[in-house]
């Protein structure tokens, strides 16, 4: 008997494998949905404009460019083009240092953002270059997740950086955002005109989201206390791919963070800002997720499995550890990893997944600016730790000098 293969389907199944391949996707079959359902609007496009060809949205493929400069391609651009799928061409260049005109504090709707449009632009990225971008993205809360992380990646330039050097100003227009490739960083923040150091960032992380996703002017300078590099995106994939997520991150966990009573001080809008900033992280069975006695960037609230706090102990007169002892289990909708960031020290104790578990991850820096007003909240839980580990361990501890 034979099979008839439907005309088409190789094609199909081909364009598929390789925008998976080059993608990565952390959920095929999300990715799956999004890619057929995108090829289908693209095709009833098509023929509402009465061709193919009209929009192109296929990868770059065959393009000249010069080296240094991006690539950009543009899904509509009003000439005539040609009708093959497979022909890009190159748009005008994005100067990435060119600050935007004027500050408008537009209404956030990302569901409203530059979609249509779709541009593309690329900067050609040597080995090295794409293996250091690769591992300075691995751990960038605002990329997890994301379908389109290849795009996001090509459309990244470095940018060397001198001690000293603002690369962000306080109330500027925002143009990029940023990644930490090497070097470190004060963040400084000016109210009532007074500035202030609120912060800094070790060789990892990320800054410059807020004027993007808000419309608003940058929130705090960020000044270079070393030599150093960093990977910008511009504002308007930052736009097209990050904030789009963001809607769909608001749409999947709204109504959780809603429901979590120790966010119940912030305002409507702040719990969608967290939600905003915060990227999912999954455990299997045992993983470690913190470890006692190291530095702390994030801050933890579980979405889904049971997460084992466990401490060890070590005398304070003599080296020796004492055995690991279970502290505390948290489910779905429970927060930890709070501690460390509060008192600004180690892990107070090490935490480990029981079962498969998936977690939401805010870093130190949203941390400190959007959870201030359910500190109350938090240090009185804080304040019960100390209780419970006089009652585990028979004797008085200091939590915040856990690392000894
Ligand atoms: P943006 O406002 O675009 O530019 C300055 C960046 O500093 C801001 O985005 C954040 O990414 C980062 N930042 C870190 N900590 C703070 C803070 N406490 N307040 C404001 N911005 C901060
Ligand atoms: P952190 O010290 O950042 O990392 C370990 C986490 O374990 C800690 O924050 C708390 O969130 C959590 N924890 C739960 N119970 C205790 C306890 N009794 N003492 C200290 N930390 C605890």
């Amino acid at each position: 008997m034979s099979i008839e293969i439907p005309a088409g389907l190789t094609e199909l199944l081909q364009s598929f494998t390789v925008e998976v391949l080059r993608s990565q996707p952390a959920d095929l079959l999300e990715f799956a949905l999004q890619y057929f359902t995108d090829l289908r609007e693209r095709e009833r496009g098509k023929a509402a404009r009465g061709g193919p060809g009209y929009e192109r949205r296929g990868h770059p493929r065959g393009v000249n460019f010069a080296p240094e400069e991006p690539m950009q391609t543009d899904s509509e651009n009003g000439e005539e083009e040609d009708d093959d799928d497979e022909e890009e061409f190159v748009a005008p260049v994005i100067n990435r240092f060119t600050r935007r005109a004027s500050v408008c504090a537009e209404a956030y709707n990302p569901d409203e953002e530059e979609d249509d449009t779709e541009s593309r632009v690329i900067y050609p990225k040597t080995d090295d270059q794409r293996n250091r971008l690769q591992e300075a993205c691995k751990d960038i809360l605002l990329f997890k997740s994301l379908d389109q992380m290849s795009q996001v990646l090509d459309a990244m330039f470095e940018k060397p950086v001198k001690c000293g050097e603002h690369v962000i100003d306080q109330g500027d227009d925002g143009d990029n955002f940023y990644v930490i490739d090497w070097g470190t960083y004060d963040i400084c923040v000016k109210s009532d005109g007074v500035g202030r150091c609120v912060g800094n960032y070790d060789n990892r992380g990320s800054f410059g989201e807020l004027a993007l996703m808000y419309n608003t002017p940058r929130a705090a300078t960020i000044i270079a206390t070393s030599l150093g590099a960093i990977w910008g995106l511009d504002r308007v994939t930052f736009r097209r791919i990050i904030v789009k997520n963001n809607a769909k991150k608001r749409r999947m966990y709204e109504n959780f963070i809603e429901s979590l009573p120790f966010l119940k001080s912030l305002e409507l809008s702040e719990r969608m800002k967290v939600v905003d900033v915060i990227g999912t992280r999954t455990y299997t069975d045992g993983e470690q997720i913190i470890a006692q006695g190291d530095g702390a960037e994030s801050f933890f609230i579980v979405e889904s499995g049971e997460v084992r706090i466990v401490m060890k102990r070590k005398s304070k007169t003599e080296k020796e550890e004492n055995g690991a002892v279970e502290i505390a289990r948290y489910s779905r909708g429970q927060y930890f990893g709070e501690l460390a960031l509060v008192t600004n020290k180690p892990r107070a104790a090490s935490a480990y997944a029981v079962g498969n578990v998936k977690c939401l991850v805010m870093d130190v820096q949203a941390f400190e600016r959007l959870l201030g007003p359910c500190m109350e909240i938090m240090k009185r839980n804080i304040a019960n730790y100390e209780e419970q580990l006089v009652a585990l361990f028979g004797t008085n501890m200091d939590i915040a000098d856990s690392s000894a």
